[in-house]
C-alpha cells in the first residue's frame, strides 16, 4: 500500500499541534493506559475524563485495583455499563499481581493473556505506554484507514499493514494520533472536516468519497423485551436485588421486576400503588420497554435488600426510573 508509508511523517506533527488535553495522556503509564482503553471502549472520551480521574484517584495502582472490593469498583463504574469491563479490568489486575509480580508485560503477546484484554486494548499498552510498534485498530483508525485507501480493511490486515509503518521511537505518538485523527478530523458521523486533514493530499476519499468507507455490516434489528419494574418503598428505603450471575447486567443490583406487562390488580399484590409510569432503556443487542410501578409496601420483605436510594450502585436502565 503506497499511502501508509507518508502517515508518521503527516500524522506526527499533527498529533503535536492539536492533541487534546486528555487526563491518561499526562502520565502514560501501562495502568493508566489499561483503564483509560477499557473505559473508551464503548463510552465517549467527554463522559469518560470525570470516571478516569475518579478511578486513577481511588485506585491509583494496579494493587489496589486488584484488591478494591467489588462494591467499590461497582460504585466507581456506575453509569458506564458494560460492567463486565470493570470485572475483567479487576481480575487482569489480578493476575498481573499474581502472574507477573505486579509489573505489565510490555509485549502485545503477553498482554493479550489478560481477561478482557484483546488485540486493540493490548496494542494501545504496548505502543502507548512501552512505546512498541504494536498497531491498535479500534473503529476510529479502521475509518481513517479504510478511508484513505477506499478499500475494505479487517482489524487483522489493517494491524499488519500500519506494524509496518510504526516510526522507531515514536511509537506512543503514531498510535495516539491515528485515534486522534479519527476522533477529531475525520469523523464517524456526518462529514469529515477534510480541509484540516494532514493527509487530505493523499487520502482517496477526501472531501467526497468518504461516505462510502468504511463499509458498515449489516445491522439486525434489536430484540424488544416487555418488563414490569416495582419501586417498592419502606421507611425511606427501597428493594433491591442482585442479578443472577450470567446474562444481561450479569451479578449487578437491580429493581424488582417480572417479564411482560403486569396489571395493576398484580401490582397491588405488593402494597399500595403510589404511581405508575413508563421506561425505555436500549442496550446493545436488546431494548426495555418498562412499566413501573412505585408502591408503598406494609413491611421489608426479606427477600429483598433494602437501602436508602443512591445507596447502592444501580445500572442506569433502573437508576433513571427513580424519582
Ligand atoms: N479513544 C480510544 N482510545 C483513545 C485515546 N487513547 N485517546 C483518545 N481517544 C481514544
Amino acid at each position: 500500500m503506497k499511502k501508509l508509508p507518508f502517515l508518521p511523517d503527516r500524522l506526527l506533527p499533527f498529533f503535536e499541534k492539536n492533541a487534546r488535553d486528555l487526563p491518561w495522556r499526562k502520565k502514560r503509564t501501562p495502568y493508566a493506559v489499561l483503564v483509560s482503553e477499557i473505559m473508551l471502549q464503548q463510552t465517549r472520551v467527554d463522559t469518560v475524563i470525570d470516571y478516569f480521574n475518579r478511578f486513577m484517584t481511588e485506585l491509583p495502582n494496579v494493587q489496589d485495583l486488584a484488591d478494591a472490593p467489588e462494591e467499590k469498583l461497582l460504585q466507581l463504574w456506575e453509569g458506564l455499563g458494560y460492567y463486565r469491563r470493570v470485572r475483567n479490568l479487576q481480575k487482569a489486575a489480578q493476575m498481573i499481581v499474581s502472574d507477573f509480580n505486579g509489573i505489565f508485560p510490555s509485549e502485545a503477546r503477553e498482554l493479550l493473556k489478560l481477561p478482557g484484554v484483546g488485540a486493540y486494548t493490548a496494542g494501545a499498552i504496548s505502543s502507548i505506554a512501552f512505546g512498541r510498534p504494536a498497531p491498535a485498530v479500534d473503529g476510529n483508525v479502521l475509518r481513517v484507514l479504510s478511508r484513505i485507501t477506499a478499500s475494505n480493511w479487517d482489524t487483522d490486515s489493517a494491524g499488519d499493514a500500519l506494524q509496518k509503518q510504526y516510526p522507531e521511537g515514536r511509537c506512543s505518538d503514531f498510535t495516539e494520533s491515528l485515534m486522534e485523527l479519527g476522533a477529531t478530523v475525520c469523523l464517524p458521523n456526518g462529514a469529515p472536516r477534510c480541509t484540516d486533514c494532514p493527509v487530505r493530499d493523499i487520502c482517496a476519499s477526501a472531501d467526497d468519497g468518504w461516505q462510502n468507507w468504511p463499509v458498515k455490516p449489516e445491522k439486525k434489528p434489536r430484540k424488544k423485551e416487555i418488563q414490569t419494574v416495582y419501586i417498592l418503598r419502606h421507611n425511606g428505603k427501597i428493594a433491591h436485588r442482585r442479578r443472577p450471575e450470567t446474562g444481561l447486567l450479569a451479578g449487578l443490583w437491580e429493581l424488582p421486576n417480572e417479564p411482560g406487562r403486569k396489571t395493576r390488580e398484580h401490582a397491588a399484590e405488593y402494597g399500595k400503588i403510589h404511581a405508575v409510569k413508563q421506561g425505555k432503556h436500549i442496550f446493545t443487542h436488546v431494548e426495555w420497554e418498562m412499566l413501573v410501578y412505585v408502591i408503598d409496601v406494609k413491611a421489608e420483605s426479606p427477600e429483598y435488600v433494602w437501602a436508602e436510594q443512591g445507596s447502592l450502585p444501580l445500572p442506569t436502565a433502573f437508576r433513571k426510573l427513580l424519582p
